[in-house]
C-alpha cells in the first residue's frame, strides 16, 4: 500500500488525481494540500474539500497552501478549468472543515507522524512543495518521491515551451528538482496521450452513480476547452491522473532517467523544463520522466475506478 499525500489545484484533471488515489486499494491518501494555479487559493482549497464531500472522504485532512507563488504575481487558468475551477457539475458543500495549520505544517505533520516514507504527488504549481523543503529540511528524508505533473520536452501548453504548473512557479519548481529527493515527471509529452474520448465520458454519464455524475459533467466541460482545433486533439487530455496511475501500475508508462533543469530567467523560456535526454550537459540525472502511456489501459483504470463508488 503506498501512502501519499496529494497537493493539487482542483481543477478538472486534479479532480480525477484525487478520485484515482481515493478508488484505488493499492494508495492511501494520508492528506490533500492545495496550491494556487488553476484558481486562486480560496477557490482551489474548496474545491478540495468539495470534492471529499463528495466522495465521502471527510477524514481525510485538507489544508490550504501558499497565496502565491514564490516570486511570479500569481496567475489562473479560468479558460480552462472556469469560473470556479471546477465548472461543468454541481458539486456538495464543504460539510467539514480545513486543518487549522498551513499547507506545509500539515505535510510535516503527516510525514512526522508516519512510520513508513511517503510518496508526495504534486499536480499543481510547485509552491507547497518548495516552500516545505525550505522550512522543514529535516523531513526531507522521510519522503520517498514526488511525483509530479509538468513540464515537457519540447512542447508547451500556456507559452510555446513552458507547460502550466512550471510557468506558474519556475523557481519553485527549480527547487524541487534540485533537492535531490527521488522525482518523477509527467509531461506533457504523455499526457498529451491520456485524452479520453467524447464516446468515453459518454459512457461514464452511463456509470450510474452520484460520483460518476459529477466526473461526467466535469469531462464534458473539460472536453469543450480541449476541442479548439489548435491543439489537434481527438478528446480531452487528463494531465494529472497520470502521475497516481504511475503509481498504481507504473507497467503502463515507459520511461527514463535523465537531467532535468528548470529556466528561470529566460525571456521567452522561463518555466520551461530543460530535459537532457541524450545525456549532451553530462549533469546529474535527477528524474525519472515518463515518456509514454498505454492509453486505453489508462482510461480502463479511471472507468474502474469510478465503478467503485457505486455502493457509497
Ligand atoms: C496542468 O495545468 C493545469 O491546468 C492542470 O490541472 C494540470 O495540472 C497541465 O498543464
Ligand atoms: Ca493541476
Amino acid at each position: 500500500m503506498k501512502k501519499i499525500i496529494l497537493d493539487c489545484d482542483p481543477g478538472h484533471d486534479d479532480a480525477l488525481a484525487m478520485m484515482l488515489a481515493i478508488a484505488s486499494q493499492d494508495i492511501e491518501l494520508l492528506a490533500v494540500t492545495t496550491s494556487v494555479g488553476n484558481q486562486t487559493p480560496q477557490k482551489t482549497l474548496k474545491n478540495a474539500m468539495r470534492l471529499l464531500t463528495l466522495m465521502k472522504q471527510q477524514n481525510i485532512p485538507v489544508a490550504g497552501g501558499n497565496q502565491k507563488p514564490l516570486l511570479n504575481e500569481l496567475i489562473i487558468a479560468d479558460n480552462v478549468h472556469g469560473e470556479s475551477g471546477l465548472d461543468g457539475a454541481v458539486l456538495p458543500e464543504p460539510d467539514f472543515k480545513a486543518q487549522d495549520m498551513t499547507a506545509i505544517e500539515l505535510i510535516a505533520k503527516t510525514l512526522q507522524e508516519s512510520k513508513e516514507l511517503i510518496t508526495l504527488v504534486v499536480t499543481g504549481p510547485m509552491t507547497n512543495a518548495a516552500l516545505f523543503l525550505a522550512v522543514y529540511p529535516e523531513l526531507k528524508t522521510k519522503i520517498e518521491q514526488i511525483v509530479f505533473m509538468g513540464g515537457a520536452m519540447g512542447l508547451g501548453n500556456w507559452a510555446p515551451s513552458v507547460e502550466f504548473n512550471i510557468f506558474v512557479d519556475p523557481h519553485a519548481a527549480k527547487m524541487v528538482l534540485g533537492s535531490g529527493i527521488p522525482i518523477v515527471m509527467v509531461p506533457l509529452n504523455v499526457t498529451h496521450k491520456a485524452q479520453i474520448l467524447k464516446s468515453e465520458i459518454a459512457k461514464i454519464h452511463e456509470i450510474g452513480n452520484p460520483v460518476a455524475d459529477v466526473f461526467a459533467g466535469l469531462l464534458d466541460f473539460f472536453e469543450r476547452y480541449h476541442e479548439d482545433p489548435k491543439w489537434g486533439f481527438k478528446g480531452a487530455p487528463l494531465h494529472d491522473p497520470c502521475t497516481i496511475a504511475w503509481l498504481i501500475d507504473p507497467t503502463i508508462f515507459q520511461e527514463k532517467f535523465l537531467n532535468v533543469e528548470v529556466e528561470v530567467d529566460g525571456a521567452l523560456t522561463q518555466g520551461e523544463t530543460v530535459v537532457d535526454y541524450y545525456d549532451l550537459s553530462y549533469r546529474q540525472k535527477n528524474c525519472k520522466v515518463l515518456l509514454d502511456i498505454d492509453r486505453d489501459a489508462f482510461i480502463k483504470m479511471l472507468m474502474d475506478a469510478l465503478k467503485t463508488f457505486h455502493s457509497q
